[in-house]
């Protein structure tokens, strides 16, 4: 692959939590296509510490946000547009986080204090992110914003729970949002929707070790991991993807476009 793809942009990744989190290969083969970087994440993720070796190891400054701080996203919008000398080129959001999930709750029997704050950390976070971002007017035309989904948005995964109605929204969102900006700005905005893959929060749902294995035998391709996931987010940034907006595109090894699957059916039903 070029080593240039991105060079000269700029961005924001938030979301890397340790190495295996989905937005660290992305900061990671974004700084390879040649960008400029600013990391954030909520103050918790911070006090971790391991989003610093890779700020130090990439070159980039890590600028704290809380995703449902509107104060946090207008000083970290404010903060990289000062960093930067310009506007942003690419925006990517890889936020998530459930209380019902983390705490066992049951989709029949939600916690409505933290279903709102799923629903707050998870989804209403790209509108605010996308709100701030365009009032300052900090995204160039044909800029590109990415948020990360899962499937569970349109078919059940029951023990996906309250998450599958945020994704929801937030696949909403890209599309709503897509086209104010698009119109006024030419900003593009997309969601991926990838495959299950292990990480912290992947591993935080109940059952996740079947879902990856039902999953792996159910994709043609077999999954997507979290290194092909950055890989289609760089191209998302890229100017080769100009026209491509409000879509959300499945990045899944063909699981979404699979009706059954060899694997599955000799699973369930063993040669004699
Ligand atoms: N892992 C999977 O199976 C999978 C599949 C499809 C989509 N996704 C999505 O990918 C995205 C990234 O998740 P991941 O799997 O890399 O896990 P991860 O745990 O590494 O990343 C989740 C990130 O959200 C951040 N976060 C949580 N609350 C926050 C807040 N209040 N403010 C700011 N940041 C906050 C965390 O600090 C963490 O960095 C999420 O949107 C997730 O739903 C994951």
């Amino acid at each position: 692959m070029s080593n240039n793809l991105l060079k000269g942009k700029k961005g924001i990744i938030s979301g890397a939590l340790n190495s295996m989190s989905i937005a660290w290969k992305v900061a990671e083969k974004a700084h390879e296509q040649g960008a400029e970087i600013i990391l954030t994440n909520a103050p918790i993720a911070m006090r971790m510490g391991e989003i610093n070796q890779l700020a130090s190891r990439i070159n980039a400054p890590v600028m704290e946000a809380d995703a449902t701080s509107e104060q946090d996203f207008d000083n970290l919008f404010t903060r990289s547009l000062e960093h930067f000398g310009s506007k942003v080129d690419f925006v990517l959001h890889s936020i998530g986080m459930s209380p019902n999930v983390r705490k066992g709750r049951h989709y029949t029997d939600l916690n409505y204090e933290w279903y709102k704050q799923t629903l707050d950390v998870s989804a209403m976070s790209l509108h605010r992110m996308l709100s701030t971002a365009w009032k300052k007017d900090a995204i160039n035309d044909w800029g590109s914003v990415v948020a990360l989904t899962y499937i569970a948005a349109q078919r059940t995964f029951p023990n996906y729970n309250d998450m599958a109605d945020a994704k929801a929204l937030l696949e909403s969102i890209a599309r709503s949002f897509g086209y104010h900006y698009g119109s006024a700005k030419h900003v593009r905005i997309n969601t991926i929707s990838q495959s299950p893959t292990v990480t912290t929060a992947g591993s935080g749902v109940k059952g996740f070790d079947g879902f990856i294995s039902y999953a792996e035998k159910m994709s043609p391709l077999g999954n997507a991991d979290a290194g092909a996931c950055a890989d289609y987010c760089v191209a998302l940034f890229s100017d080769l993807t100009r026209y491509v907006t409000m879509q959300n595109l499945y990045h899944d090894g063909g699981f979404s476009s699979t009706g059954v699957t060899h694997a599955v059916v000799e699973k369930l039903l063993p040669a004699e």
